[in-house]
């Protein structure tokens, strides 16, 4: 099983980015729970067969799709030992807590937090944002909102982000019991950054409507072009105004580790609390998000419930308190620590920030053959690794959908599609350590010879 996943990492270039699941396959995941016992080889086998072949392929240099990483091979094996040790990291004392007690460190360090900072692994962003606006809804309402709920607090919250911010931060509003139409979404400037003017008529506009503003939220590296928020400015609005100031980092965070980018960041060092994910631009395997509070305590009161089967002692396993359990909703928790660990003391924060700076330079790279192909229009800035363009020509909106279809059917690349300005763009990112010029350059070629074809159909 080492030897065939290490083989398929190793030779990952010669496959096809992805393939469509064959329907009598698919047909195969719908047999019945075994009852009797079966043989591992057999089982991997099919593994090897039917799952092995399909998958979404981001481990692929040719994987632009969406924002997923590469993954690594440190943080793989890290995977099978800590299923090897079969740690639950909710709590109790041992060494796979100091793991994650030291990553939370390191990444204080890295993001200029101080101490008393708490840290939490999660599953992604999406989580790490929602505990974020728990955090920030307790620091509004008091912890008594855990039990009171929020209509006893008898005032109504705003939240703001900008219209360019990922659609979880919505889920969050509406997970925390706030609601969406709560969340004012402000528009954006010429370069996607939320306009910190009009953000500002909004929090005035609700306070003398009778609203409590209570959060904003920041974006470094937005979901659609990558753009960033002026994070120092938001800083100072946020203060100024006595709001929580969040930023969902989910990609770009990491870019902290670029010394060529991590200035852009400035102002993340102010932040109240930090969403991002190690499975992005950090390469750990999935999933590895992580959520900091400037304010542990505070973070710790938001999720902390005595209970008496998870009583602490000074000493025994008991000891060791507090428990990450108490930093979020999770009890069981598996030991994602390690991967990131390994990622971090094998690779090194240095060649990680390499790796986010060149995917960077390769948007550049890209941007300029785009730039350069007359067929090809650019459809919006790149400001780090995500570009966005579409095929010229075409009667309507669907081309470039079409094409991008086309792409990930021919498994010679496998971007998504996002829309700007109201037209459907053909969007790349570049997150994979192993994507070269080359798969650029395939990208590009795929582009134009399936946008001929379509247009050569749509005449006939
Ligand atoms: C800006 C932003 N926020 C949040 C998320 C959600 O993160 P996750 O998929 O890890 O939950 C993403 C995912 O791409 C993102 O780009």
């Amino acid at each position: 099983m080492l030897d065939d996943i290490l083989d398929y990492v190793e030779q990952i270039r010669a496959r096809p980015v992805w393939q469509p699941m064959p329907p009598e396959l698919r047909e195969r995941f719908r047999e019945d729970i075994p009852t009797a016992a079966g043989d591992l080889t057999t089982v991997h086998d099919q593994f090897m067969r039917d799952i092995l072949p399909y998958a979404t392929g981001n481990t692929h240099p040719g994987f632009m799709g969406w924002v997923h990483g590469g993954g690594n091979p440190a943080g793989m094996l890290a995977e099978m030992l800590a299923a090897g040790l079969n740690a639950n990291l909710g709590g109790r004392d041992h060494a796979p807590i100091e793991v994650e007690r030291q990553i939370v460190e390191w990444v204080r360090t890295i993001f200029g937090f101080p101490e008393g900072t708490s840290g939490l692994f999660v599953t992604g962003t999406s989580i790490a944002n929602l505990i974020g606006v728990l955090v920030a809804r307790a620091a509004a309402l008091g912890s008594s909102v855990r039990r009171k709920g929020i209509a006893a607090a008898q005032k109504r919250l705003t939240a703001y982000t900008s219209v360019a911010a990922h659609g979880c931060i919505a889920q969050a509003m509406d997970l925390s019991g706030l609601g969406i139409e709560a969340l004012r979404v402000i528009a954006t400037d010429d370069h996607h950054r939320i306009d910190v003017n009009a953000l500002a008529t909004a929090v005035t506009a609700d306070r003398n409507a009778g609203f409590t503003p209570f959060l904003v939220v920041g974006t470094a590296g937005t979901v659609d072009i990558g753009s960033i928020d002026d994070l120092d400015e938001l800083a100072t609005f946020a203060a100024n105004e006595h709001l929580w100031f969040h930023v969902d980092g989910a990609f770009g965070a990491l870019a902290m580790l670029a010394p060529d980018l991590a200035p852009r960041l400035k102002g993340i060092e102010r932040a109240d609390s930090l969403a991002f994910d190690f499975h992005k631009w950090g390469q750990v395997p999935y999933d590895a998000g992580f959520v900091m509070v400037r304010d542990g305590t505070l973070h710790r009161s938001t999720f902390a419930s005595p209970a008496a089967y998870l009583r602490r002692e000074c000493r025994g396993l008991a000891a060791g308190s507090p428990w990450p359990c108490d930093f979020g909703p999770d009890l069981s928790r598996g030991f994602r620590a390690l991967k990131v660990w390994f990622t971090l003391k094998v690779h090194g924060t240095q060649r990680i920030g390499a790796v986010i700076s060149r995917s960077c330079e390769l948007g550049q790279y890209l941007r300029r053959r785009i730039e350069a192909t007359t067929e090809l229009e650019l459809l919006a800035p790149v400001p780090l690794n995500i570009v966005c363009f579409g095929y010229r020509g075409g009667s309507g909106n669907g081309l470039n959908g079409e094409i991008v279809a086309d792409l990930q059917e021919s498994g010679i690349a496998a971007p998504s599609v996002t829309t700007i300005n109201g037209r459907l763009a053909i969007r790349a990112a570049i997150v994979n350590h192993r994507t070269e010029e080359r798969d650029l350059d395939a990208l590009v070629d795929a582009v134009l010879a399936f946008g001929a074809q379509r247009e050569k159909s749509c005449a006939a």
